[in-house]
């Protein structure tokens, strides 16, 4: 009986067991399916791959959702702030299905991975020791926004002309380099230089003057700037004037008939000499304007200005004895190849005694482009 009464028991356990099991189980379904249910209806966000941004793009919110589930985006037409670099953290503002706003925060970064832009000139110019600022007109622009200046790479020296080839480069704060090649001409200043003429002398041209061995040059290869001159010289005026009063001792008439001429006298008495002549002709006579030795105060012209000079009393007095006032025969004949002109003894140049004594040479004149070693011809 006893043992009966045992088996019935467990045969209610088992019941007990196996129905406890099948409710757990279909509960167990049931949720599983409920959650499923939630699950499906749960807002959901997804974000592009790519949350690195250039700094200064202007980009838009919804830019970084690639997908919603179960929601609208509301702030999408939102400008995003890119102008500091590093993280920035971003609020997206939602709708799910229940019409209940969400919030949903997410970090994007802000690099700056592009170069600065370098705009120069590509040539640069400048006269052999003369101060040149490169970095002049030179505009570097970066999308950072940062204020960055350019630096010059590469090696050159003022003092010597040349070409160089040089580098402009500009480094934002994130260290990309932006770089602009140019070249940089040093040349000599034609108006501002040293040479040493064929014979060993010394010259220099100063602010468009020619000196040779200190002595003022202007012929055919020599120019003077067309605002040079103001007057004979001082000293040019003081020789005349004693050689005149030598000469009237002498009874000899000596007297100044075109002493300074300025370029722009020179430029109308050369021009009227092309129209009536040629120019081939008016180039054996008469200077262009800017090469005449009138305009260089120290030169002038006695009496006729004409062939006839040279054999009268005068012509032949002033030309052994003008260099005893510092003064030469500046262009002597048989010398026309050399100083480009035709035998003028009318034409006196002032250039001191001892120059005066050396190119009279005892009454055979050299020449100033002999005894220096210069040329006088047009370029
Ligand atoms: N007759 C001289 C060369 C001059 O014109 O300066
Ligand atoms: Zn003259």
């Amino acid at each position: 009986m006893k043992h009966r009464g045992k088996k019935k028991n467990s045969l209610k356990v088992l019941i007990i067991i196996g129905v406890l099991i099948i409710v757990g189980g279909l509960g167990y379904f049931a949720y599983n399916r409920y959650m499923m249910e939630i699950e499906k209806n749960k807002l959901h966000v997804y974000l592009i791959d790519n949350l690195k941004v250039e700094i200064n793009t202007e980009i838009l919110l919804n830019s970084f959702v690639k997908n919603i589930d179960n929601g609208v985006l509301l702030n999408g037409d939102n400008s995003v702030d890119t102008s500091k670099l590093g993280k920035q953290n971003l609020e997206l503002l939602l709708k799910n299905k229940d019409d209940e706003e969400e919030k949903y925060n997410f970090d994007i970064d802000i690099v700056d991975t592009t170069k600065p832009v370098i705009e120069a000139k590509k040539e640069r110019n400048s006269y052999v020791s003369n101060k040149v600022d490169l970095l002049d007109g030179v505009k570097v622009t970066d999308n950072s926004k940062e204020e960055i200046k350019a630096v010059v790479n590469g090696e050159y020296d003022i003092n010597k002309a040349g070409k160089y080839n040089l580098k402009y480069e500009a480094v934002d704060s994130s260290g990309n380099k932006g770089e602009y090649d140019f070249t940089l001409s040093i040349v000599d200043d034609p108006n501002n230089r040293s040479f040493t003429t064929s014979k060993g002398f010394s010259a220099k041209v100063v602010d468009g003057v020619t000196y040779v061995d200190g002595y003022l040059i202007a012929n055919k290869t020599y120019s003077l700037p067309n605002n040079y001159g103001n007057g004979l010289t001082w000293e040019t005026q003081d020789a005349f004037n004693k050689m005149k009063a030598d000469a009237s001792s002498l009874g000899l008439g000596l007297w100044i008939s075109s002493g300074y001429r300025s370029y722009w006298d020179q430029n109308i008495i050369y021009n009227n000499y092309v129209a009536r002549d040629g120019q081939a002709n008016a180039d054996t006579y008469s200077a262009r304007p800017g090469h005449s030795e009138h305009q260089s105060g120290l030169a002038f012209d006695l009496n006729s200005i004409d062939d006839s000079f040279t054999y009268t009393p005068e012509g032949k007095w002033v030309h052994d004895n003008c260099y005893r006032y510092g003064l030469i025969l500046r262009y002597p004949l048989g010398k026309e190849s050399i100083t480009g002109y035709m035998h003028e003894s009318w034409h006196m140049r002032y250039v001191g005694k001892e120059l005066a004594s050396k190119l009279y040479n005892n009454g055979d004149w050299i020449t100033m482009e002999e005894y220096f070693g210069i040329d006088s011809k047009y370029q």
